[in-house]
């Protein structure tokens, strides 16, 4: 089984606040190429249905990069966000950029997206990004309060199951 490790990365001093930067502003040399290549990204999206791109990379601990566009099927239900095929592709984590078409909006993941990657831990980082590469950096807790995880599923419990 693969070591998941995403959240590991921010568990010390993770700003559970929502931080906005503009595209102008200077910071961790990494995160704009990561935006970068999430925009790039969305260039392959398939998505004849909703006509809606939406692109996103995903930074490992190795430095690998994974990205990932949005995959839609005519069985409308079957389609995949971008988070999660990038998510999927790397199975273990870091950082994942996300970006749209979207003129004056951060694109937000969707409610199936936020618990794909709390999956992974709470206290990792997302860049929503607008396509002039602003963005704003949240976490998995700001994404998702009060969730259900992995670690949930081993609690002690006031009933069993016979096979649990
Ligand atoms: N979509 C994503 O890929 N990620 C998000 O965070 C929001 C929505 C996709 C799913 C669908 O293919 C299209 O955008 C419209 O909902």
């Amino acid at each position: 089984m693969t070591d998941f490790r995403i959240g590991e990365l921010r568990v010390d001093g993770a700003d559970t606040e929502a931080r906005n930067h503009s595209s102008e502003e200077e910071n961790e040399d990494w995160i704009k190429p990561l935006i970068h290549q999430s925009q790039g990204a969305k260039e392959f999206a398939y998505c004849p249905y909703s006509k809606f791109r939406v692109g996103a990379a995903l930074l490992a601990h190795d430095g690998t990069v994974f990205t990932g566009c949005n995959v839609e099927n005519a069985s409308y239900n079957l389609g995949l966000c971008a988070e999660r095929t990038a998510i999927a592709k790397a199975v273990s984590g870091g950082y994942l950029a996300i970006a749209s078409d979207l003129e004056d909006q951060f694109i937000s993941p969707c409610g199936g997206c936020r618990q794909f990657m709390r999956e992974f831990g709470d206290h990792w980082s997302v860049y929503l990004s607008k396509p002039d590469g602003s963005y704003k950096e949240m976490t998995i807790e700001d994404l998702l309060p009060v969730s259900f995880g992995p670690e949930d599923l081993k609690k002690k419990r006031l009933f069993t199951t016979k096979n649990g």
